[in-house]
C-alpha cells in the first residue's frame, strides 16, 4: 500500500510556531513518526509539505494510479479551498483529513471544513501541547489507521 502525506502551509514551521497550539516538535521529527509508525504498519509513504494551494492540487490530481491513499493535513487551506475539494472529489483516492491541533476548541472560522466532505476520515488533536506527558506527536498512528483497517 502506498500512501501521500500531504502537508499544507505553515507546517513547515513546527516546533516554532505556536509551541503551546502544535507542540514543540519539528516538521522532521513528524515525518520521522509517520516514516516510523509506516514501517511498523508495512505501508509505504511518500510525504510532502507546500504553502502553496496550487502546488496542493497539482500533487493531488497526480497521484491517481501511483497512490492508494491520501493523508491530507491542507492547515489553513483546509477553511478556504474550494480547489483543494474539488482536487480529492476529481481524483476519487480515499483521502484522510488530518489535523494537529484540535479544532473544535479553536476560533468559529476553524470549524468549517471545505475539505471534509470530500474525505473519508477526519482527525485532529494530535499535538502533545496539551499533554506534557506525551513528548510526541501523535499524527501517524491516527492518520495511517483508516487505511490500516482496509488490509484483509
Ligand atoms: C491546522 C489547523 C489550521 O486551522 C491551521 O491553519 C493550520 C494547522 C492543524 O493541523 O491543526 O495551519 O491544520
Amino acid at each position: 500500500m502506498n500512501i501521500l502525506i500531504l502537508n499544507g502551509p505553515n507546517l513547515n514551521l513546527l516546533g516554532l510556531r505556536e509551541p503551546e497550539i502544535y507542540g514543540s516538535r519539528t516538521y522532521d521529527d513528524l515525518c520521522k513518526l509517520i516514516e516510523a509508525h509506516a514501517a511498523e504498519l508495512g505501508v509505504s509513504v511518500e510525504i510532502r509539505q507546500t504553502n502553496h494551494e496550487g502546488v496542493l492540487v497539482d500533487w493531488i490530481q497526480a497521484a491517481r494510479g501511483k497512490f492508494d491513499g491520501i493523508v491530507l493535513n491542507p492547515a489553513a487551506y483546509t477553511h478556504t479551498s474550494v480547489a483543494i475539494l474539488d482536487a480529492v472529489q476529481a481524483v476519487g483516492i480515499p483521502t484522510v483529513e488530518v489535523h494537529i491541533s484540535d479544532l473544535s476548541q479553536r476560533e468559529p472560522f476553524r470549524q468549517i471544513s471545505y475539505v471534509r466532505p470530500a474525505c473519508v476520515a477526519v482527525t485532529c488533536s494530535c499535538s502533545s501541547a496539551r499533554r506534557p506527558r506525551q513528548r510526541s506527536l501523535r499524527p501517524s498512528s491516527q492518520c495511517l489507521r483508516p487505511f490500516r483497517s482496509e488490509q484483509p
